[in-house]
């Protein structure tokens, strides 16, 4: 529930403005994120952000692995979380489901039109509905034989999850033994949850014993129901409304849905009295609408309302679509919206140098959540609503990680208020900021700090590339040194990179004693940049981060330019964009105008400029190999697979590239030879099927002489 000054900028993105590359951080990041809230909430009982945060969280992470598959992780296939390791497990015999939500009238509309079509129904025909709250609790299966309790547990992932039975023992709302005559198998399912006044009970009294407080009533009955001491489980006010079922023998108390709950009742369990059968939509909103009116005056949370068909016999038919019932869905309350005011307007620069809007706001409560920043997206957004410092705002927050200015509440606006200038430059390094076309000449939503050698919010990024095995290949500088060096001041430019061994001789705090550095590692990573002095052009250009070019990129411009100089200098004078040497740059076949651009921004920046020069004091750079034009394979597709014996397979493509071939990770019918090793697989079977030629290693060395 913390709500942190600095919000990750790239959140603020839409996931189809991600390029792959902020993709892939933002992706690190949500995962490690997610894995680090999970253990929190589960293993520690001790969350720190909300469910619906964390459920934003989960949501932004499948929302950008649905737009680059590549991206597809562990994490976001759990749905759910496992069961953690200090409770017994329980498999659930019925799986426990979750709810589809609707957050509309139309969409509830939709629901019942759904499910008359399903059933066949006429589109006016009568389905009767129950209507009840959605409690932000969490869900228990309570297992009785002969009308005993014997097994509680979690929902888990729904398939499996833990037992609680002590703990669930101590809850008074529970019987231990059902009333009158009940199914001789009767699982009983529902909310654990606890009471508003209860939970802000148990905070004082958390807070005056020096321990920590629960962010919300939900969080905090989650964590007192999974203590492994029931006695503090007993200790703390939980209490449960039962309104589901999992496995029960036959014959069933009763036909329908709110029969069962009113049985349920009879049995000795506390249902909620806000439950109704409703025979129309209208019934069914109107008795949402009154739901929703008392929300706040409700002595426990909730954040909807779940309708459910009530012939069970109709329930059955209807059955399930992955993992909720076809029969059911949960109605949401609209996002929780608050008005206030905006004292400024912060620019955040990503490590990615995107640079985010972000409004600081008069601090004010969104559902229950003290709101101070909110971000405004980029600036075509700050533009459209015309957001001002001093204006009044409607925040919101929903369907998304951070709160959010929805619209300025003009009326209240001041006389004297001045439209928001968006800065051209970085406020961090002062490097000129600026937004890319795209060939069509579309200018890109974020604007960009152009210093990415010299931005200290891009800095860690830019060292871990810098040193990257595809760039400069500094052995033994792995990402974690790397962040190390830059928190302590040691290494903050890549150029620092190369007076380190000196100032390590002069230095008092030398590297050796650094936690897990020793003699031996630190020669070797001496040794290792010692060795990088002496680099060849393609990878000393690839090093520097250049926006939109990559390896292979950087190749080209080497082999065309042949020395950084050339290339600096086609930059700088192409300035203009119907320059001679503009036309120069694009008239390289495989470099297009948003590459060209970016080549000018970079060299045109003045930070970067005496970067490089810095740099290069301590470098020399070696001119690409002259490429063979008249080679066996010149002009050719290659795609090497399988051991190769005789050289690596960065060895392999590098010799095929300087003989002028072109190397190719999979076989389609545009290869035109595959060099194939001992233990060579589905890459074979492809080149068979493409009618591919193919030749062994050794033969391949005879080819090229
Ligand atoms: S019915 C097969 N009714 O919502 C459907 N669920 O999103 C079983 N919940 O895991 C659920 N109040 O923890 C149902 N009145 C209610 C509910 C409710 C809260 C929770 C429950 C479930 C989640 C599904």
């Amino acid at each position: 529930m913390s709500n942190p000054d600095k919000i990750p900028p790239a959140r603020a993105m839409a996931v189809e403005d991600l390029t792959p590359f902020e993709a892939r951080l933002e992706h690190g990041d949500l995962a490690a994120e997610i894995a680090a809230h999970d253990v929190r909430y589960h293993q520690q009982d001790a969350p720190t952000i909300s469910d619906g945060d964390y459920d934003r969280l989960r949501q932004r992470l499948l929302a950008i692995e649905a737009h680059f598959p590549e991206l597809r992780s562990v994490v976001a296939v759990a749905v759910g979380a496992k069961p953690s390791e200090k409770f017994a497990k329980v498999k659930h015999r019925v799986p426990m489901l979750s709810l589809a939500n609707v957050f509309s009238d139309d969409e509830a509309g939709d629901f019942l039109d759904r499910i008359r079509r399903y059933l066949d129904l006429d589109p006016q025909a009568p389905v009767a509905l129950t209507a009840e709250p959605k409690i932000d609790g969490l869900s228990c299966s309570l297992r009785y034989e002969d009308g005993k309790l014997v097994v509680a547990a979690t929902r888990g992932d729904g398939e499996e999850g833990e037992d609680v039975t002590l703990n669930v023992r101590t809850i008074k709302d529970i019987p231990q033994v059902l009333v009158g005559s009940v199914p001789a198998i009767l699982e009983v399912r529902g909310e654990i949850y606890m009471r508003k006044d209860d939970f802000a009970a148990l905070n004082q009294r958390q807070e005056a014993e020096g321990k920590p407080v629960f962010a919300n009533p939900r969080n905090a009955a989650a964590g007192s129901l999974r203590q492994l001491d029931s006695a503090i489980t007993a200790d703390r006010p939980l209490r449960f409304f039962a309104y589901a079922w999992g496995e029960i023998s036959e014959p069933l108390p009763s036909m329908s849905q709110s029969g069962m709950v009113e049985a349920f009742g009879r049995f000795g369990f506390v249902t909620n009295p806000l439950m109704k059968r409703c025979d129309t939509l209208t019934d069914l909103l109107a008795h949402y609408r009154m739901i929703e009116v008392q929300r706040s005056s409700l002595a426990y949370d909730i954040d909807g309302v779940v309708y459910k068909v009530d012939d069970l016999a109709l329930q059955r038919r209807l059955g399930f679509i992955a993992r909720s019932p076809r029969w059911a869905t949960a109605h949401k309350f609209p996002a929780e919206q608050a008005t206030t005011s905006v004292t400024a307007i912060d620019i955040q620069v990503g490590r990615t140098g995107v640079l985010t809007p972000v409004a600081r706001l008069e601090p004010v409560t969104v559902g229950g959540v003290v709101v101070s920043n909110a971000t405004l997206h980029n600036e075509e957004e700050i533009a459209r609503k015309d957001v001002r410092i001093c204006d009044t705002v409607v925040v919101q927050r929903a369907g998304d990680v951070i709160p959010q200015v929805v619209s300025v509440v003009l009326e209240q606006r001041k006389a004297d208020s001045i439209a928001y200038d968006f800065p051209k430059t970085c406020p961090v390094c002062g490097s000129h900021a600026v937004r890319e076309a795209d060939a069509a000449g579309k200018e890109d939503k974020a604007r960009r700090c152009t210093g990415g050698l010299v931005c200290p919010a891009q800095a860690v990024e830019r060292l871990r590339h810098f040193v990257a095995r595809d760039a400069m290949d500094i052995k033994g500088f792995g990402e974690r040194q790397i962040e190390a060096f830059y928190r302590d001041g040691l290494v903050t430019r890549p150029q620092d990179i190369f007076t380190l061994e000196t100032r390590d001789t002069g230095s008092l705090k030398k590297l050796k004693n650094r936690e897990g550095w020793g003699e031996t590692s630190v020669r070797n990573l001496f040794a290792a940049i010692a060795a990088r002095r002496n680099v060849t052009l393609h990878r000393f250009i690839f090093a520097l981060g250049i926006r939109h070019v990559g390896e292979s990129t950087a190749k080209l411009l080497a082999r065309h330019f042949g020395t950084l100089d050339a290339l600096r200098e086609t930059a700088l004078a192409a300035r203009e964009p119907d320059s001679e040497a503009r036309k120069t740059l694009t008239a390289i076949d495989g470099i297009g105008p948003v590459m060209a651009e970016a080549l000018v921004d970079f060299f045109t920046e003045e930070h970067n400029s005496q970067a490089v020069a810095e740099l290069l004091t301590y470098l020399t750079l070696q001119p690409p190999e002259v490429v063979a034009s008249q080679s066996p394979v010149s002009g050719k597709t290659l795609v090497f697979t399988g051991a190769l014996e005789r050289m690596s397979r960065d060895e392999a493509k590098s010799m095929a590239e300087r003989l002028g071939a072109k190397v190719s990770g999979s076989v389609s019918k545009k290869t035109d030879l595959v060099v194939a090793g001992p233990g060579a697989g589905s890459k074979l079977a492809d080149a068979r099927k493409h009618g591919v030629e193919v030749i062994t290693e050794d033969e391949w060395f005879t080819l090229i002489g």
